[in-house]
């Protein structure tokens, strides 16, 4: 991979050829005419819920069917907005053999004449992860409320900029943080609500990427931090949100180290290639490396990626061996809260399984929790973070008496862990129901969910702990739901013998 190449993902927009954008947009009959139908539903009286989404990739098809489909009674599509052309005719297709609509397409620098004609209520934000502050601000400026995938963004100068546009405009900032969602990870929270361990002083908390999905990362534009934040900031908000939601609490500093040690140019060669490629499609070496990727072997794959190539020179499949690669694959990380308690992380991207174990340590006992996961590459069209059968367990050590396996709660069958569904929900159903786990994210929990990596982000650098005020001060507290309390009495604990 060329710098240049590597530029042309960085997309600048005046480099999409306009004219071509504007020939063919015409000559699918997408653009006139598709604004016509979507201002004639507005002024038609339809009452319906108004999204536009930007960043039309492998993850906006779950926000795409959501609002073309399951909620279409409540909710429409006004407009994509993407900087490839190709990707956006596909959604547009998409949407018309699902749905039967004709939703408008905008190239990326017309974004504000999106929102102008299409007149959103709401913009769905699924772009690469270092572009998501420029839409959730604007699209805040522009009267729109945001719901932005995660991360919310990627270092903190992006993540003031957010949080103020956010005080001056009043608007509403949903991040979607869909492993809150998923039936087990719930349950885990109704445990440690429940006091059973008491309140909570430490947690050991180990997350293993495989050889699969882990090398996913390690092709993609998440492979530089620039675009990602580095898997501290892109795969690490996850579970970073998942322990400031699970204990109620907010990072206040963090100490961490991180390298990059199997993904490199040296492994290519220990395990017997003469070198590492540009990619895989047109590697020569790709019959001998088990980490090449076939995109043209998948359908899935070939149309969102391989068949758009030729609008922005993107690479889905660049190799996981290359020297341009500045994400690291192995991580660890101690992080204090404002609770007092202390979290021990870390994240490793070339494991033999794939899930994670953690364990909270709290006044009265101990909680083990962990789950396996299917491996998937995302954008292949199986299910992404499924859970493997058997592999989920919730166990508690009280204090001096014997442990025991808390059943497990009936579990569902979507994405990351049954997640997807149960927060689609949540998110796209008119009547809200009330929630005391508190699983929806504002602004507030999207920034300390990547504040605890942006932190480990500048401790890799400079050996020194961070405190997360002086990234970005008074930022406040998120709603969380009451955890039991640090004052609260404690039960003397049976005797040792
Ligand atoms: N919550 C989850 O479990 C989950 C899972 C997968 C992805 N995601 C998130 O979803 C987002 C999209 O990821 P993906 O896997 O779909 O990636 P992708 O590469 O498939 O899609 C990204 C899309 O953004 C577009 N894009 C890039 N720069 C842009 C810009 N400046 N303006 C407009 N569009 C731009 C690309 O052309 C592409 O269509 C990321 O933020 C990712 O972190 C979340």
């Amino acid at each position: 991979m060329t710098t240049k190449q590597a530029n042309l993902n960085e997309f600048s927009l005046n480099q999409l050829n306009r004219r071509q954008f504007l020939a063919t947009t015409a000559a699918a009959g997408a653009g006139l005419a598709l604004k016509q139908s979507v201002i004639a539903q507005s002024s038609s009286g339809d009452k319906r819920r108004r999204y536009a989404l930007v960043g039309t990739g492998g993850r906006s098809s779950m926000f795409r069917e959501a609002v073309l489909q399951t909620y279409a009674s409540s909710c429409q599509m006004v407009g994509f907005c993407d900087i490839n052309l190709g990707r956006l005719k596909l959604a547009q297709a998409k949407a018309r053999s699902v749905a039967n609509v004709e939703v408008p397409i905008f190239e990326a620098k017309d974004f504000d004449r999106m929102v102008r004609e299409t007149r959103p209520d709401v913009v769905i934000v699924t772009t690469k992860d270092s572009t998501h502050d420029q839409y959730i601000i604007r699209a805040m400026e522009l009267g729109c409320d945001v719901i932005t995938e995660k991360p919310m963004t990627t270092d903190e100068t992006k993540c003031r900029a957010i949080i103020e546009t956010q005080r001056k405009t009043g608007r509403k900032v949903t991040v979607t943080f869909n492993y809150r969602y998923s039936p087990h990870r719930t349950q885990v929270k109704d445990v440690l609500m429940s006091g059973v361990i008491g309140d909570i002083l430490s947690v050991d908390f180990h997350w293993l990427l495989n050889t699969v999905h882990g090398a996913d990362y390690f092709r993609r534009w998440h492979s530089n931090k620039a675009n990602s934040g580095g898997l501290m900031v892109h795969k690490a908000t996850h579970h970073f949100d998942l322990v400031n939601w699970w204990l109620s609490a907010v990072p206040v500093s963090v100490l961490a180290q991180g390298q990059r040690e199997f993904y490199t140019p040296q492994m290519a060669k220990r395990l017997g290639l003469k070198s590492h490629h540009e990619r895989c499609h047109t590697c020569p070496e790709k019959a001998k490396c088990t980490f090449a990727l076939d995109l043209a072997g998948n359908a899935r794959l070939k149309e969102l990626y391989l068949d758009q190539e030729k609008y922005d020179g993107y690479f889905r499949d660049r190799c996981v061996f290359r020297p341009d690669i500045d994400i690291e694959d192995t991580m660890n990380v101690i992080v204090k809260y404002n609770t007092g308690a202390t979290l021990s992380y870390s994240l490793n991207a070339f494991n033999a399984w794939e899930g994670y174990h953690i364990a909270f340590n709290g006044t009265k006992g101990r909680l083990e929790h962990g789950i396996q996961e299917k491996v998937t590459v995302f954008g292949d069209g199986s299910i992404p973070g499924a859970v493997k059968p058997g592999g989920t367990y919730i166990r508690v050590y009280p204090l001096r008496s014997p442990a025991y396996e808390v059943p497990l709660w009936p579990s569902n069958s979507g994405g990351h862990g049954g997640g997807d569904t149960v927060m689609l929900d949540d998110i796209f159903l008119p009547e809200k129901k009330a929630d005391k786990y508190q699983r929806a994210s504002d602004q507030l929990g999207g920034a300390y969910s990547i504040l605890t990596g942006v932190a480990a982000n500048h401790s890799f650098r400079t050996g020194k702990t961070v405190e997360i005020a002086s990234l970005v001060p008074n930022l406040g507290m998120p709603k969380y739901a009451p955890m039991p309390s640090s004052t609260d009495p404690v039960p003397m604990p049976p005797s040792a013998s």
